[in-house]
């Protein structure tokens, strides 16, 4: 049978194909420029050599985890890092903290940003480099740690501002919010986060992916008993302080599992759930992935058309919107099991109303599923 690839596993064979021929076009560039320029060739030659080669991509290994990922043109490790999924330790972003400090085992990196941390004479003959400071030149093999747990992310507090606010229908916005460049927030995919605008304040899930941890995204349902909804849909705007102080919560994906992933969101449970997959996706861990929507309330699919780009985009992702008429959670985890007849290989993660996952939980427990690959989160 023809084996399909998702387009971003496509692309990171590409990715691989490039990276290997940098590489002889590298050994090719030296051995013309040492023939042209003798056994010393200048170090500034050999360095825009270099330059040449960063164009193409850069293939990263990290140790011990074996993850992989690419770094594009002058990326910096740790932004290519993030967009890859991974959970890489840091701080900052930007020169002052060292948390970001990893040990090149094997392969070149070149500084792209200034940084005031500095690393000690032993560091540096151990081969440790700074990653919100450097790009791979040529493909790189690092020893870093990673978080696996939420427990492993600090509590920040960061002072965010308002980059927009877009209604998704009449009863929701999409709150969208930026961090200083130098302070951005570290989370895992499917955490909360407190949100102070003026005196109000709120505990809402992130409803983007930590791969972009600059530009968060939350799902806020109107609501005349809560002061920071009302804020959301009354006066704030574009530019407005909003105080950041999270992350929180353990609903979180198990990164290291390899088994393929049914994600159910029920209303606005899909926040979390949009994370989930968005960080599931850029990882690319999980053979396949199926979402399966179920919209009880007026704000129905809110971002079907997304849903839609990303299963016409990725051959191992569908998705299934479901009207609440037609289904409850009963009969919705009756269809999933109808749809996967091996659902017990499946990870299995719902986030929704109380009453949904109550219900849709219990469902799943009395048939066998097995507890251990169910998470649950209620929004
Ligand atoms: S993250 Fe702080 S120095 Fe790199």
């Amino acid at each position: 049978m023809r084996q399909r690839l998702s387009l971003s596993r496509a692309a990171r064979l590409v990715g691989v194909a490039r990276s290997a021929a940098a590489q002889e076009l590298g050994a090719f560039l030296a051995r013309a420029l040492q023939s042209v320029l003798g056994e010393t060739a200048a170090p500034t030659a050999l360095a825009v050599m270099d330059d040449m080669l960063r164009v193409m991509s850069a293939h990263v290994v990290v140790h011990p985890s074996r993850h992989e990922f690419f770094v594009d043109g002058a990326d910096t490790i740790l932004d290519a890092a993030l967009r890859s999924g991974l959970a890489l330790n840091y701080g900052c972003s930007n020169g002052n903290c060292g948390l970001c400090k990893v040990r090149v085992v094997s392969g070149q990196v070149q500084k792209v940003r200034h940084h005031d941390y500095v690393l000690s004479e032993a560091e540096r003959q151990q081969g440790y480099t700074l990653m919100c400071s450097h790009t791979a030149v040529g493909d790189l093999v690092i020893e870093a740690l990673e978080s696996a747990e939420p427990g492993d992310i600090p509590a920040q507090q960061i002072p965010a501002r308002v980059k927009a606010v877009q209604p998704l229908g009449d009863e929701l916005m999409l709150l969208q919010l930026q961090t200083p460049r130098a302070n951005r927030l570290r989370f895992l995919a499917g955490q909360n986060l407190t949100l102070t605008a003026g005196e109000a304040s709120a505990q809402l899930p992130i409803a983007s992916c930590p791969c972009d941890d600059r530009n968060l995204q939350f799902h806020v349902a109107r609501n005349a008993q809560d002061g920071f909804a009302q804020q959301v849909f009354g006066s704030l705007k574009a530019g407005d302080s909003v105080a950041l102080f999270g992350p929180w919560g353990d609903f979180v994906l198990r990164a290291d599992s390899p088994r393929p992933i049914v994600f159910i969101a029920c209303d606005t449970g899909f926040a979390p759930i949009k994370s989930l997959l968005e960080h599931a996706m850029a990882l690319e861990s999980a053979e396949r992935l199926h979402l399966y929507w179920l919209a009880a309330q007026s704000t129905g699919h809110y971002l079907a058309n997304l849903c839609r780009s990303w299963a016409e985009a990725l051959d191992n992702f569908t998705y299934v919107p479901v009207a609440a008429e037609q289904c409850d959670a009963l009969e919705l985890v009756r269809r999933i099991g109808a749809d996967h007849a091996d659902l017990n290989r499946f990870d299995i993660y719902l986030a929704g109303p109380e009453a949904f996952i109550h219900a849709a939980t219990t469902a799943l427990r009395e048939q066998g599923f097995p507890e251990t690959q169910l998470s649950a989160a209620i929004f």
